[in-house]
């Protein structure tokens, strides 16, 4: 009944402004506790970065929820950085007064060199801040270039296609024509592409003369033929270092992206597409991907690409595991250090971690950005 007082006195709408006083741990305990069940004050904010929520926002607004946590999507082109003694260094709509904690990157948007850069600075502010960011600046920073990717993946020893990443026009030329003339087919692609934009297959010596670059670098690489019959590769979902789920994309024609009309399959994971899956996510560096990966036709895997921002409902509609589930138990689970509500009853053991934190002072008051 006291904390019941406690909560008409204290509790705040979400998003008010909230100079709270610094409870004791024991107050807040005995607070959280006795009002979780009925309120439903939830336990932490989470921003989603998005400029198009979609499916994919409310999925993981429910998830969110279903932990206690409250999600508030954002765009990351309407967060700045404000650089000034005693206030907050980031702004970010809907969190002006506190930070969230942790932030779920479903968008970044395109730009400028100039946009770009500030939108992967506010990502990396937000992880030097102690904010969870998933997945952080770095991971989509060097998967949102094709050509970074393939050289992480090939760094670490794994099987992609031969590549080319270059400026000159006559080089690239010389390339496409030699490897036209060896019988391999080429492909085009921006540097910063995605859902197959952009993409060409150069086939034979006339498609040279269409051969662009994408903002002045070509991206080059040698096409796989696929095993099995007409056009197919797989797409692999991996979480927190498992592979949690995948099905196998046929696409209409050599594009599998499900943007461009593949349909999806699903299939069993046998060891070696888990095993590659999973070492593809670790060479970037990621807690979450998306992993595109070919059976060429001597049944061998190439991985063609690792999404750091993947979209998953066309996995979701082939597969038996709840995805946005999976992401957010990870996300709050591994990376979050705050108290959580699982089916409305304040998780005890995690108080008992926040109390380690707030003794040891690393993380001043988490409660008070929520409660
Ligand atoms: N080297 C390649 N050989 C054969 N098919 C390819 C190759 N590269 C891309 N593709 C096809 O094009 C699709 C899109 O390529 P990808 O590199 O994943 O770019 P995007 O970011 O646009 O999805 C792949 O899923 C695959 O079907
Ligand atoms: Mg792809």
């Amino acid at each position: 009944m006291r904390s019941w007082m406690i909560v008409s006195s204290y509790a705040p709408p979400l998003h008010s402004p909230s100079p709270y006083p610094l409870f004791s741990l024991h107050v807040l305990r005995h607070f959280a506790l006795s009002i979780a069940p009925d309120y439903k004050i939830p336990v932490g904010k989470i921003a989603i970065f998005t400029d198009d929520p979609g499916w994919h926002g409310k999925q993981l607004q429910l998830a969110f929820a279903g932990y206690g946590y409250a999600s508030t999507y954002a765009s990351l082109t309407e967060c700045r950085l404000r650089i000034a003694a005693g206030s907050l260094p980031l702004l970010i709509p809907g969190f002006e007064e506190s930070l969230p904690d942790a932030v779920f990157v479903r968008g970044v948007p395109g730009g400028s060199l100039e946009e770009v850069v500030l939108y992967l600075d506010i990502l990396h502010a937000l992880k030097i801040l102690g904010i969870p960011v998933y997945n952080d600046g770095q991971a989509i920073e060097r998967s949102v270039d094709k050509g970074m990717t393939s050289f992480l993946l090939h760094n670490a020893g794994l099987p992609t296609p031969l590549t080319w990443v270059l400026r000159n026009r006559e080089e690239a030329l010389a390339i496409a024509g030699q490897e036209l003339k060896n019988g391999h087919f080429l492909i085009s692609k921006p540097l910063f592409g995605s859902q197959g934009e952009g993409i060409r297959r150069v086939e034979k010596m006339t498609d040279l003369i269409w051969l662009t670059s994408s903002r002045g670098v070509y991206y080059l690489q040698r096409f796989v033929d696929c095993a099995g019959e007409g056009f197919s590769d797989h797409r692999v979902f991996v979480i927190n270092g498992l592979a949690v789920a995948a099905m196998q994309r046929r696409g209409k024609f050599w594009l599998n992206n499900v943007a461009r009309g593949a349909s999806c399959e699903p299939i069993t994971l046998n060891t070696g597409l888990a095993d590659l899956a999973v070492k593809s996510a670790a060479a970037l560096n990621m807690d979450y991907a998306g992993v595109d990966i070919i059976e060429d036709r001597a049944g061998r895997y190439t991985v063609i690409e690792v999404n750091s921002i993947p979209a998953w409902k066309g996995l979701q509609s082939v597969c038996e595991v709840n995805i946005a589930g999976l992401l957010v138990d990870d996300l709050i689970n591994r990376r979050i250090h705050k108290p959580r509500f699982i089916n409305n009853a304040v998780d005890e053991k995690s108080l008992s971690n926040n109390a380690e934190i707030i003794d040891n002072g690393s993380i001043p008051n988490p409660f008070g950005r929520t409660l």
